[in-house]
């Protein structure tokens, strides 16, 4: 079966969306396998995100994935990663299309409420990284 990571990040976390967004993960037929709540370091946050070491948002990137818990999840189902995708919506929650958790939960291109992996192989690194192989 096909994972992806869902991260809920500090600013759906703080505004209390943690169920909303579990429990559309449910209501789109993922099986969590792995479910977290966790505050991440710089490091941790560096190293997750190092693939965008060289781009102007780094820093900021760091900086607000630090600034308060996230939630932390594995979850499964075919074709998992492009449909989470396609739930969660464009980066830049005002682009993003309308019942799309971005769209719903989103605040800015920065503070966009949820993560999904980009492809099936990121999906089994990324689930690795905080739920083992
Ligand atoms: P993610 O990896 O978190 O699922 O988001 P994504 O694929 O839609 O976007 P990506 O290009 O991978 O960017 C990772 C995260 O960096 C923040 N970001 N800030 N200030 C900016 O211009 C900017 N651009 C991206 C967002 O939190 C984005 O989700
Ligand atoms: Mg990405």
């Amino acid at each position: 079966m096909e994972r992806t990571l869902m991260i809920i990040k500090p600013d759906a976390v703080g505004a209390k969306h943690i169920g909303d967004i579990v429990a559309r993960v449910e209501k789109e037929g993922f099986n969590i396998t792995g479910l977290r709540y966790v505050q991440l370091t710089k490091e941790q946050a560096g190293e997750f995100y190092a693939v965008h070491k060289e781009r102007p948002f780094y820093g900021d990137l760091v900086r607000y994935m630090t600034s308060g818990p996230v939630v932390v999840g594995r979850l499964e189902r075919d074709n998992a990663v492009n449909h989470w995708r396609t739930v969660i919506g464009a980066t830049d929650p005002q682009k993003a299309d309308p019942g799309t958790i971005r769209k719903l939960f989103g605040t800015n291109i920065e503070s966009n409420a949820v993560h999904g992996s980009d492809s099936p192989e990121n999906g089994d690194k990324e689930t690795a990284f905080f739920f083992g192989a």
